[in-house]
């Protein structure tokens, strides 16, 4: 898969120079990474001193519990087996060597007097171990067959006529693709697809399991240990979950598949771009825009005449309650598809379809989401 780069990414640090501080966003993303396994075993320590703490009488009512601890910690160093390796095959987006890097990192946090990773960011390592579950584990598959065969369908379909050889002339754009996964299964059902994703935390680890395994089932992780609440069963917790269910290489030769790092609605409204698409895939996407207006103005100009714009997704819309002061325009489903047909938009087929989104197949608490599905035409 090739990958390629740009340095369109909102991010908070203020260097002088923007191409050092994409780099140093870089980083700060991949300390969090380095910094899963203290953390979380920080966290497992607290149970710990709480267990100890209780009377002893209660304790002999949970003979097991110190054990399951144990067992969570030695979990949280698998999961950080697979980590490091993520991180490892991320240097190829830095621009000068990791350590000398790292070195730079520190000595400019320190100089800033910031705590080395923060809450969110940290947040955002073990959603990207969920993540993989969603994307890349057989126990994946209900959510994606609900959420993902759909589009995949939708695109046999609309290419029911086109012999299998020349689907590789069909391009399609994935934005917000997260893992890779349907990206992937897109090309896979030969069409040319490229992904588009701006979190690192996605990028890295897209970049590893689409690149650098090899393996089917080749490594063992536990996304579900960082919280107990609504756990069922402790063995069924503390079960491995095997990844990847295939193996993400071997595409058919005649697709182009490539992933691109930045902000769809600085990256998809240049010129190369404009009038470039088949189809646009959204999926689980609209609703992480500021504007969402301005998505469908981005998507409307890339794709080609009479392209088609096949989305699923709810509308959970992202920056609604950030603390970021970033602005939020939040319109309901009946008003996204009034603005689809102004914009010249015209709706072929809708339906509503009900899923989980990175659930835990195991536990006792499930959102689910009663998506909107369809697909509109390029006027
Ligand atoms: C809710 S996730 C969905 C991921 C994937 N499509 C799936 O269904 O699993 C939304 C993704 O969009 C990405 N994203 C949000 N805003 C973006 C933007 N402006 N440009 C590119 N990616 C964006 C996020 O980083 C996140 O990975």
């Amino acid at each position: 898969m090739s990958h390629s780069h740009s340095n369109h990414h909102v991010h908070e640090e203020t260097a002088e120079n923007p191409v050092e501080s994409e780099q140093f966003h870089l980083l700060k993303i991949i300390t969090a990474f380095a910094y899963y396994k203290r953390h979380a075993l920080n966290h497992n320590h607290r149970r710990r001193r709480d267990y100890y703490a209780l009377p002893e009488h209660h304790k002999k009512l949970i003979p097991d519990y110190l054990e399951k601890l144990q067992q969570v910690d030695l979990c949280i160093e698998k999961n950080m087996d697979f980590i490091r390796d993520i991180v490892k095959s991320s240097s190829m987006f830095l621009d000068a060597p990791l350590a000398q890097q790292q070195e730079k990192l520190k000595s400019h946090q320190q100089s800033h007097q910031k705590p080395p990773v923060s809450p969110m960011d940290m947040d955002k390592v073990r959603s990207t171990l969920k993540q993989f579950v969603r994307d890349w584990a057989k126990i994946g598959e209900a959510e994606r067959k609900a959420t993902y065969d759909p589009i995949i369908e939708e695109l046999n379909t609309l290419y029911k006529d086109l012999p299998t050889e020349k689907r590789g002339d069909v391009r399609v754009l994935v934005p917000g693709a997260g893992l890779g996964r349907l990206a992937f299964d897109i090309a896979r059902s030969g069409f040319s697809c490229q992904g588009n994703e701006f979190s690192y935390f996605m990028l890295f680890a897209s970049h590893f399991i689409l690149n650098r395994v090899r393996e089917q089932e080749q490594y063992e992780i536990y996304p579900f240990i960082h919280s107990f609440s609504n756990i069922k069963s402790d063995q069924k917790q503390l079960t491995p979950i095997k990844i990847p269910d295939v193996v993400p290489a071997d595409l058919p030769s005649t697709v182009d598949f490539s992933m691109v790092a930045g902000d769809f609605t600085e990256i998809y409204i240049q010129d190369s771009n404009i009038g470039a698409w088949d189809v646009i895939v959204t999926c689980f996407f609209m609703d992480t825009a500021k504007n969402i207006i301005e998505y469908m103005e981005v998507i409307h100009k890339a794709l080609k005449p009479n392209g088609k714009w096949i989305n699923i997704g709810p509308l959970l819309y992202h920056f609604e309650d950030s603390s970021s002061g970033d602005s939020s325009i939040e319109l309901s489903l009946e008003s996204v598809k009034k603005v689809a047909q102004d914009i010249g938009f015209e709706f072929e087929k809708e339906k509503m379809i009900s899923t989980t989104y990175t659930s835990n197949p195991d536990g006792m608490l499930n959102y689910v989401y009663d998506c909107a599905f369809w697909t509109a035409q390029k006027k």
